[in-house]
């Protein structure tokens, strides 16, 4: 027999593929700004190993003199961005999904063990209810950068007036290297994250756009039991 358990509320699925087409659109609006002065490179002992980004791959995705372009979509799509964050945050706070989401005492520990049960070097992965460890570390993890990204956009979008918060951020060119870090670091979740939700299945993926999933009794049971131990926590 098949059982049928929600897993995740309405609003949170709207935040979540509202947010996916609009952290694209500010990627490629970055881009398209970032070209215009692109100074950013991985160097060793002088030797440059990797350069932010080389000619060949402007050329491919025509990323040249669109910085007009850029600055337009990028300066009305952060608002965007911005207020579907905030009310995320908000209903995440106040709805008590916060519970499944924040790291736990045990999570650092535990993200180790999850991480070897994914590479097929440890055979049990620790016991989880809607997130395991890792993902309760890289989704939270996730949030701070979206908030660091707000942060260090604004900071370099109006240095003069918000000098204060340049000053927070360690200045114009920290600022900005945060701000460009983060968005490497988006592109490096984002890989991690599609292949986990690969992994994981249709039915995982799926209760992302329909709320729920349908398990057999013994994982329904499992569901249940460790949400509600969860709810009590
Ligand atoms: C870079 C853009 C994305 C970001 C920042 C992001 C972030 C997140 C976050 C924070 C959560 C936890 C949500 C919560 O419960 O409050 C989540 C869950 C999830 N995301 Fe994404 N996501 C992105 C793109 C995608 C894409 C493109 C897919 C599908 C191909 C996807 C599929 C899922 C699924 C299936 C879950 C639920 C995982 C589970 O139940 O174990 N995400 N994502």
């Amino acid at each position: 027999m098949k059982y049928i358990v929600n897993k995740h509320p309405t609003a949170i699925r709207w935040f979540h593929w509202i947010n996916f087409p609009l952290l694209a659109i500010m990627i490629w609006s970055g881009l398209l700004i970032y070209w215009a002065y692109d100074p950013y490179a991985i160097k060793l002992f002088g030797h440059t190993f990797f350069k932010f980004f080389p000619e060949w791959f402007y050329q491919k995705y025509h990323i040249k003199r669109r910085l007009a372009e850029g600055m337009a979509f990028h300066f009305v799509f952060m608002w965007l961005f911005a207020i579907n964050g905030l009310l995320y945050v908000l209903y995440t706070a106040i709805s008590g999904e916060w519970r499944y989401l924040l790291p736990k005492k045990s999570s650092w520990r535990e993200a180790w063990l999850v991480l070897l049960h994914d590479l097929h070097l440890r055979k049990t992965a620790p016991p989880q209810n809607k997130y395991n460890a890792a993902q309760r570390i890289a989704y939270t993890a996730v949030i701070v950068m979206g908030a660091g990204s707000l942060i260090t956009g604004l900071a370099i979008y109006k240095p003069a007036q918000l000098y204060w918060l340049v000053w927070l951020c360690g200045g114009y060119k920290t600022a900005r290297l945060i701000h460009f870090t983060l968005t490497i670091l988006y592109c490096l979740f984002f890989v991690i994250h599609i292949v986990q939700v690969l992994l994981a299945g249709w039915q995982n993926f799926i209760s992302m756009v329909r709320g729920f999933e349908v398990t057999d009794a013994s994982t329904a049971k499992i569901i249940v039991k460790r949400d509600n131990e969860d709810g009590n926590a």
